[in-house]
């Protein structure tokens, strides 16, 4: 078990085969929207939960971590929590998507049609939160972290506009969450 638990990728793989364990024994509908809900829930905890991180523990602790370790958090941890943050909103979108698609909903809940009004506004604050993140808070934090080059006097104008956006994105997740998950219960 210590063997498994000291490699990521054997700790996910085990999740993984404990999920088709678990799935194929008592899941009633063996059905793709199911799935797709599944892989749409995961992705959505990847994404919602490092947005959290950043605005709950490494922006409010930034200001009391001695500048000598600074570089630590913005040149190790940071682009890594990133890359995984950018990709989880890529595919909770895609699989958010794909769910609504599967349940027959997808353009009423885009239209916001009455039968399907509360997805479909979880689904737009959702899509806005996406877009924030691939097209706000990713350029600004390059330029704030100098993964692209840029001069000194834009980097903290660009890190301002990331920690905007980023909250922008925190505060529309409480009624967009409130949304997702009350609208088929
Ligand atoms: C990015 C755009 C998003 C789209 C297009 C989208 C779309 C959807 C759709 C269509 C459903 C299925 C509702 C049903 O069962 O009929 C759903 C469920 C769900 N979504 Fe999203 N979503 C998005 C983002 C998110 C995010 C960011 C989260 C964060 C955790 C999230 C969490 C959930 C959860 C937990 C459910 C399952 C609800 C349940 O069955 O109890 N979604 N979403």
């Amino acid at each position: 078990m210590g063997k498994i638990l000291e490699n990521l990728k054997f700790t996910v793989a085990a999740g993984v085969v404990l999920t088709v364990l678990v799935a194929y024994l008592l899941m009633e509908q063996d059905t793709m929207g199911a799935y797709a809900r599944y892989l749409h829930a995961m992705s959505g905890v990847m994404w919602i939960g490092l947005l959290w991180y950043f605005n709950f523990v490494q922006i409010p602790t930034m200001p009391s971590i001695p500048d000598d370790l600074k570089p630590a958090i913005g040149k190790h941890i940071a682009p890594a929590a990133l890359f995984w943050f950018r990709w989880a909103a890529m595919a909770t979108l895609i699989t958010g998507i794909w769910t609504a698609h599967t349940q027959g909903y997808l353009m009423d809940a885009l239209m916001l049609d009455e039968s399907a009004r509360l997805i479909g506004l979880g689904m737009w604050m959702a899509i806005i939160m996406w877009f924030n993140v691939w097209f706000v808070i990713w350029p600004n934090q390059k330029v704030a972290l100098g993964i692209v080059e840029a001069e000194a006097e834009a980097k903290p104008k660009a890190a301002r506009m990331a920690m905007l956006f980023s909250r922008t994105n925190t505060l529309l997740s409480i009624p967009m969450l409130y949304c997702m998950i009350s609208a088929s219960h």
